[in-house]
Order: C-alpha cells, then sequence, then structure tokens
C-alpha cells in the first residue's frame, strides 16, 4: 500500500486536482488497492470550501467528479499516516516541514521533483490557466508512477 497525499495552500485548487487525477491514473490501471489519496492544504483559509470551479471543470471534461470533497488543512499526526506528501511549490514543503516539526523520514518533497525539469506546480491561483496547472501535474504523476513502480 502506498498512502500518498498532495499538498497545497488552500486545498481548493492544485491538490484536489492531482488527487483526483491519481485516483482516476489508479482506477484505470486496476490499482486502487495498492493506493491511498488524499489532499489537504498547509493554511486554514479554505477550510470546508467545495473545489474551486476551474478545477472542478477541467476534472468534469475528463469524466472525473470532485464530489464530497472539502477542503482540509495539513495536521502533524498525518506525518505518520502517509508515505509520501507531495507539495505542489516550495513554499508548500516549508510550511508542511513547520506543521510536523520536521520531516526524520524525507517524506516531503515537491511532486515535479520527480521529473528531469525540478519546479513549482504551475499556480492557477492569478492566471486561471488550469490547464497549465493540469500539464504540469501530470507531468509530475506519471514521473511519480515510474518511480514508486521501479521500488516495488
Ligand atoms: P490552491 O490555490 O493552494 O491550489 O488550492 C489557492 C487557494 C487559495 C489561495 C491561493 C491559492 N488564497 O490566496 O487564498
Amino acid at each position: 500500500m502506498i498512502k500518498v497525499m498532495f499538498v497545497c495552500l488552500g486545498n481548493i485548487c492544485r491538490s484536489p486536482m492531482a488527487e483526483f487525477l491519481l485516483k482516476d491514473m489508479v482506477e484505470k490501471l486496476g490499482m486502487q488497492r495498492d493506493f491511498e489519496i488524499a489532499s489537504s492544504g498547509t493554511s486554514s483559509e479554505e477550510y470546508g470550501n467545495p473545489v474551486h470551479t476551474g478545477t472542478k471543470r477541467l476534472l468534469a471534461e475528463k469524466g472525473i467528479s470532485v464530489a464530497g470533497k472539502y477542503a482540509t488543512q495539513l495536521k502533524r499526526e498525518d506525518y505518520k499516516k502517509y508515505d509520501f506528501f507531495l507539495a505542489m511549490e516550495q513554499r508548500n514543503v516549508t510550511s508542511a516541514l513547520r506543521i510536523f516539526g520536521g520531516d526524520s523520514e524525507n517524506k516531503v518533497v515537491r511532486l515535479l521533483d520527480f521529473t528531469s525539469n525540478p519546479r513549482d506546480i504551475a499556480d492557477p491561483w492569478y492566471t486561471g490557466d488550469f490547464q497549465r496547472t493540469y500539464e504540469d501535474i501530470m507531468e509530475g504523476l506519471q514521473c511519480f508512477m515510474e518511480a514508486v513502480s521501479e521500488n516495488r
């Protein structure tokens, strides 16, 4: 079982997009029983709010529903429950380490650090460009899946 928590700031745009895209990917691979997948935000700003319409619309176009997802905040107790905390950008890594009080097991990393071009995921908050966010996330998810498959 591989337990993955995606992390962004608000848990309404980027990390829910990654959560539901990876769920869809592992379902299509028939591997849903091998994964536990969730997402959360480092901030309490959007706590309890539904997924942003930009993410919701992009996923709906791909036949993916986000029904029942409401923003949650990353907690210190989450650290022992997951194997990977896949952050959308560097400041999420910094905030997650503050919440956890460190990262003794090296579980916290940016999603795009699994690629040959390590960088932050494009943030759609000010640009409204959810397509670019989608493309970055898919690149990261594909490289992440290759990395975990090689280590099994
Ligand atoms: P997310 O997007 O972190 O991808 O869910 C944002 C959500 C809220 C804010 C910024 C980005 N905000 O400034 O409140």
